[in-house]
């Protein structure tokens, strides 16, 4: 984007991923994000074939300001924007280094502006598991394990469907480590809520799929299954 009048109200999208919109200010620490703007470097990577095939699917764009918000947090002036966005990307955190981003969200907002966070909601992977559980019970141990590993026991299947870290990451070269941004923290309403008033937010609500006054949405918001919540400064 023209970075000219760049805080005259400029819009945030952070962890913009593939989802980067015209006329935001889209920001992400990928590599992805770096190699899009070095094509060729790109191409050889590519070619040595040193980090999963999958990685050259993903399409970013070549104007998406690279920054990691844990680093450098959010590069604008305090009370700046009237809007952020930031969808399944605190999930990607310790809730810590979110308790953070929450707090530079909190600096860079006008008061009124609005933070809208969506991430995969806790709640719905308890369901998820309580009937997972129910078919395990009503019907056979085979019929459960088919959906899991047969060697790790259901309460392990319960800390592996939501500690993605811990199961997934282990077997990754470091480059590829790089590409891989695994599951952190989940959120239910209530965590996620509690996060946003420690940081300081004192209107906190929970949203649904697009339904928000922030322009663009449309485009933006592509997840269906999610937990959205608002914040307003
Ligand atoms: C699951 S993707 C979500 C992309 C997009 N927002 C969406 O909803 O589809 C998470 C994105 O957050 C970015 N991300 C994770 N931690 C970040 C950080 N500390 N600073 C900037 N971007 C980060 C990752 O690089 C990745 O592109």
């Amino acid at each position: 984007m023209n970075l000219n009048n760049k805080y005259n109200d400029i819009k945030i999208n952070i962890g913009c991923g593939q989802i980067a919109a015209d006329g935001w200010f889209n920001l992400d620490k990928s590599p992805n994000a770096l190699l899009a703007k070095h094509k060729i470097i790109r191409k050889i990577i590519k070619k040595l074939s040193i980090v999963p095939a999958s990685v050259f699917e993903a399409n970013y764009r070549s104007d998406i300001k690279i920054v990691d918000v844990h680093k450098r947090g959010l590069p604008v002036p305090d009370n700046s924007t009237s809007w952020i966005y930031c969808s399944h990307v605190i999930g990607h955190m310790s809730r810590d280094q979110a308790l953070n981003l929450a707090n530079e969200c909190l600096r860079a907002l006008k008061p009124g502006g609005r933070l809208r966070i969506v991430t995969p909601n806790l709640r719905d992977v308890a369901v998820s598991w309580l009937e997972k559980i129910d078919a395990y019970l009503k019907k056979n141990r085979d019929y459960f394990l088919k959906y899991d590993e047969p060697d790790i026991g259901i309460g392990d299947c319960f800390v592996k469907s939501i500690n993605l870290n811990l199961y997934n990451r282990a077997n990754l070269s470091r480059i590829q480590r790089l590409f891989d941004y695994p599951l952190q923290h989940y959120y239910d309403l209530d965590s996620l809520t509690l996060l946003l008033k420690i940081a300081g937010f004192s209107d906190v609500k929970e949203s649904c799929f697009r339904i928000t006054s922030m322009p663009d949405i449309e485009y933006l918001e592509k997840n269906a299954e999610s937990l959205y919540v608002e914040a307003i400064k």
